[in-house]
């Protein structure tokens, strides 16, 4: 099979390094792709999110299974652009694809089908807004609607703060049209934690869970980000966890959306607040998280491809269960100094092949740029991914940071206490 992975980051680079550990696989084509994909496939320059250009893309490249990494390309419709082209996409339609695109589509979604997740009302004016935040109690969780980049959520501790954040989202646009609306929810106390599962249309299968650290710098401090690192299985997802988050978070979603007229096809994200009373439904994402994706991939041990074939094609009940090397995975993000507000580009990476040689490392490119000169530098905010297995947590954080200390880029910086939370 030829493939076409959609995506330019650190989640694509290491979807790309596991395909094509694929005997099945003939060639991977990466749109746009980066540096160290390019190491695996060919990049093509369709930006991650011109579904009409990828479409064209797979069409053009006789491709046989699409593969979308982040979320814009979806929403944006590309899913159905490839149906009427015939060629099976992993990932959802555009329909399916609100569970990520809309936060009060999915709040509504949960009502009907009697998903757990926090009380909740939808406004789309700032007098209603705040007239509910005086019937609610402290800490309140306010969300524009639509997509955001993670960044749509403001947890007030205060009224006054909270009804700030109604006004900057709703008067002042500060997320643009994605707070037309806004979600105000109940806090949910508990430990968060990242579930993933393939879906088929019909049914979902487990693909494991993780925990991501989104504040910028150590001990949770500063300002949110797209994640710093990741690190599975998460011990807070014991088997029960994930039975019952099974039993009445992915399973009725699936049968939801399809009883709904939206069938789900790819891997459902669930954001989750582990409970006293089981898990609530925090968000969906309709993709892997990054780098999440990283740290799972890392611990896969079987054929990613035929699973995610499956799941395009609506055959998921009849593929071969997913094995997971039992050994803990940690993903340590590098980001280039001024994440997540203002990052610093153009800065020189070296020793990337040193650091990659450590033991039980993989090294995944996130927002790397290979110029002329051959000289690797710094493209985004997010930059490298170091990704380490290791017979327990510590082990695999030591291995982690050791790879990272091998890096040599005085531009970058990483947070140092990915992982200790579990030690
Ligand atoms: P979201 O983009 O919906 O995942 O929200 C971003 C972050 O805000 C989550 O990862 C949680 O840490 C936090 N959060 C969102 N909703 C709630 C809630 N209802 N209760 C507590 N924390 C929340
Ligand atoms: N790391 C969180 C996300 O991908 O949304």
């Amino acid at each position: 099979m030829k493939l076409l992975i959609v995506g330019a980051g650190g989640r694509e680079h290491a979807l790309a390094w596991k395909l094509a550990q694929s005997p099945l696989v003939s060639g991977i084509v990466a749109a746009p792709g980066n540096p160290g994909i390019a190491a695996i496939g060919r990049c093509v320059n369709v930006a991650a999110d011109d579904a009409a250009g990828l479409a064209a893309l797979a069409a053009r490249e006789t491709i046989d299974l699409v593969v979308v990494g982040p979320e814009g390309a979806l929403a944006a419709g590309l899913a159905d652009r490839l149906a009427t082209l015939g060629i099976p996409c992993f990932g959802p339609t555009q329909a399916a694809a609100q569970l990520e695109s809309s936060k009060a589509f999915t709040k509504d979604f949960c009502v009907r089908h009697g998903i757990p997740t926090a009380d909740f009302k939808v406004f789309d004016d700032a007098i209603h807004a705040k007239a509910y935040l005086g019937t609610r109690e402290p800490p309140f969780v306010i969300k524009a609607d639509g997509l955001a980049a993670g960044k749509g959520v403001v947890i007030a501790e205060t009224r006054r703060e909270a009804d700030e954040a109604v006004d900057q989202i709703l008067f002042l646009r500060k997320f643009g049209t994605a707070g037309q609306r806004i979600v105000i929810e109940d806090f949910l106390p508990g430990e968060e934690a990242s579930l993933f599962a393939l879906c088929d249309g019909e049914t979902a299968v487990f693909m494991g869970a993780a925990q991501d650290h989104k504040r910028a710098f150590d001990g949770d401090k500063g300002p949110n980000t797209g994640g710093m690192g990741a690190y599975s299985p998460a011990p807070v997802v014991t088997d029960a966890v994930i039975a019952d988050a099974m039993e009445r978070i992915f399973l009725p979603t699936v049968r939801g959306m399809a009883a709904d007229g939206a069938p789900f096809r790819g891997v459902l994200f669930a954001g989750v607040m582990v409970t006293a009373e089981g898990s609530k439904l925090i968000e969906f994402n309709t993709r892997f998280g990054d780098p999440e994706c990283q740290t799972l991939l890392r611990r896969l041990d079987a054929d990613l491809l035929p699973v995610l074939h499956a799941a395009a094609t609506g055959t998921l009940s009849s593929a071969a269960p997913l094995v997971f090397d039992p050994r803990p995975a940690v993903t340590v993000v590098l980001a280039a100094q001024g994440y997540p507000e203002a990052p610093l580009t153009g800065s020189i990476i070296r020793g990337l092949p040193e650091a990659a040689a450590h033991e039980g490392v993989e090294i995944f490119h996130a927002g790397t740029r290979r110029d002329e000169d051959g000289m690797l530098r710094a493209a985004g905010g997010r930059v490298l991914n170091v990704t380490a297995v290791g017979d327990d947590l510590a082990g695999a954080i030591a291995r982690a940071y050791a790879a990272v200390d091998a890096i040599d880029w005085p531009g970058g910086f990483c947070r140092r206490d990915i992982g200790w939370r579990a030690l």
